[in-house]
């Protein structure tokens, strides 16, 4: 899983809207780093032995960087985002890259965030919602792909996407902020009979769990040392990396791929 990764660039990369608690306009990013910082976690891919494909970003579309949102993919389909409104441009480039990819292409039927909100972990689909994706758009995703949904509902909007609170790190490991999940999804996921690594509020607060993991190499922000400490003692390859500018429009390295190579639930 995660070897193949869908990427924009920084290049129109800014903070034009507030749509979640960490965008501040009056705090823009440098163009420069940010565009320094994206191509080193692109590198960073390329370097674990991932391919990296590009989709280059359009100039009204400043969280175009942050692709995750754009669909979610597997098993050769893809349903697009449903994205708040000041996003919805973006829509229509991921419809084509796909299209042009081969891609089976699909409409959300309801607000969707995309992997945002749908993180595949072998037969389970942890689903995300009450924040940008609408509960009923899982039932659409269970009736194409045939994952078990996993229902989890974050706590606020702090965690306006699953992919700050929960991150898969193999098909039977997920890290977890607890406190960032409601009660009733934080014993759902316990009882999954995965193996969950617990982070703590500050590693979470710093967006360790916005990362990506294809099982042997963990690619993630620098500013979490308690959660990569317990995944290189669990015998990963940990690369930490500088996403000062990316955290500006409230994302990380998980936000930035959208995985193309998800397979079907088995
Ligand atoms: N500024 C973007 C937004 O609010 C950040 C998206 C980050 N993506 C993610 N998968 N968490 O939509």
């Amino acid at each position: 899983m995660n070897r193949d990764l869908l990427m924009s660039d920084a290049v129109h990369f800014r903070i034009s809207y507030e749509i979640n608690p960490y965008m501040d306009r009056s705090c823009q990013p440098d163009t420069e780093a940010a565009v320094a910082e994206h191509e080193a976690i692109a590198a960073a891919h390329r370097a674990a032995g991932r391919t990296v494909r590009a989709m280059e970003s359009a100039p009204e579309c400043p969280d175009m960087v942050y692709t995750a949102n754009g669909a979610f993919v597997c098993d050769g389909r893809a349903v697009l985002g449903d994205p708040p409104a000041a996003r919805l441009e973006e829509i229509r480039y991921f419809r084509s890259w796909l299209k042009e990819n081969e891609f089976e292409v699909f409409d959300a039927p309801y607000a969707f965030s995309g992997q945002g909100d749908a993180l595949a972990c072998g037969r389970f689909l942890l689903a995300g919602y009450g924040q940008r994706t609408d509960e009923r758009m899982h039932g659409f995703l269970a009736e194409l792909f045939g994952h078990e949904t996993v229902l989890l509902r974050t706590a606020g909007e702090e965690w306006y996407d699953l992919d700050l609170a929960v991150a898969v790190i193999d098909e039977r490991t997920l890290a977890y902020h607890p406190e960032a999940l409601e009660a009733g999804s934080r014993s759902r996921l316990r009882e999954l009979g995965l193996e969950l690594i617990e982070v703590d509020a500050a590693d979470a607060r710093a967006f360790a769990l916005n990362l990506v993991s294809d099982g042997t190499t963990v690619t993630m922000t620098q500013g979490a040392p308690r959660l990569a400490a317990t995944l290189r003692e669990r015998g990963l390859t940990v690369v930490e990396l500088d996403t000062t500018e990316l955290r500006k429009g409230g994302g990380g390295v998980r936000c930035t791929a959208l995985t193309l190579d998800n397979p079907a639930p088995r």
